[in-house]
């Protein structure tokens, strides 16, 4: 009985005999023994930190949204994390960045605590987390490669963050935002956080 059925679907038995090569191939050498459970277990916690992530995020208090404002390097630096509040604010490329759902990185005991509250654009151009130098930056002796990291961290503070205003220069005067922020509530609406998910998914 079981020869006839065989012999009668042959090209299903020809791909079931090499899936079971396969298989006695893999189960007989450890080595891929061991290949197959570091993959297993890689996936795994792959999906494991995901399913952490989406639930422990919402938990976290969220601060009420920042008034779109510029900072001067000194009006910058209270928002290092250890107020009252504990807002912590990012500079980049000359644009600063709400970066209090980052807490853990650039809040006070984070990795990147020096960042805090500080014009971050050399730091990470350079990779030198005490880089951040007193007064402004105006960052002209950085290199055209070190330019293009800036650049890079910048859009993706512009991804992960809400951006708030931008850093001024010595003298220069801050841009009166009401009047936008008036006109298109919608986008002081939008959640990066969820539209950074979805990209990360198509
Ligand atoms: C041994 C060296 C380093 C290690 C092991 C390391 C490790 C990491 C890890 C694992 C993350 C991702 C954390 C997460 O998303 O949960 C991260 C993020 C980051 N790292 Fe590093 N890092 C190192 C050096 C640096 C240096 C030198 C800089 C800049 C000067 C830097 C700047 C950053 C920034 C800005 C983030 C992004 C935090 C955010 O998402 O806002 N790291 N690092
Ligand atoms: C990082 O920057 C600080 C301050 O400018 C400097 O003293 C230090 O030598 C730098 N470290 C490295 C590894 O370049
Ligand atoms: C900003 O603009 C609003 C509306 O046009 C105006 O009422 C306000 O006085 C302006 N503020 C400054 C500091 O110019």
């Amino acid at each position: 009985m079981a020869e006839s059925a065989e012999s009668s679907e042959s090209t299903s038995t020809v791909s079931a005999g090499i899936l079971t090569n396969i298989f006695l191939q893999i189960v007989q050498s450890p080595l891929n023994i061991a290949l197959v459970g570091v993959i297993l277990f890689l996936v795994y916690n792959i999906f494991k930190s995901r399913n952490k992530d989406v639930q422990v995020r919402p938990a976290e208090p969220e601060l009420p949204k920042l008034k779109k404002k510029d900072f001067t390097v000194e009006e910058l630096k209270k928002y290092d994390g250890t107020q009252a509040d504990g807002r912590v604010l990012v500079a980049v490329n000359g644009g600063v960045y709400d970066v209090t759902r980052g807490k853990r990185f650039y809040g006070p005991g984070g990795p990147y605590a020096a960042f805090g509250g500080k014009d971050a654009s050399r730091g990470l151009a350079t990779f030198n987390v005490t880089a951040a130098g007193e007064g402004y930056d105006d960052l002209s002796d950085l290199t055209t490669m070190e330019m293009d990291s800036v650049k890079e961290w910048e859009s993706q503070f512009k991804e992960k963050y809400d951006f708030v205003g931008r850093l001024l220069k010595p003298g220069e005067q801050p841009t009166n935002y009401s009047d936008e922020e008036d006109e298109q509530p919608s986008v002081t609406a939008e959640q990066p956080s969820v539209t950074a998910e979805k990209k990360k998914d198509d």
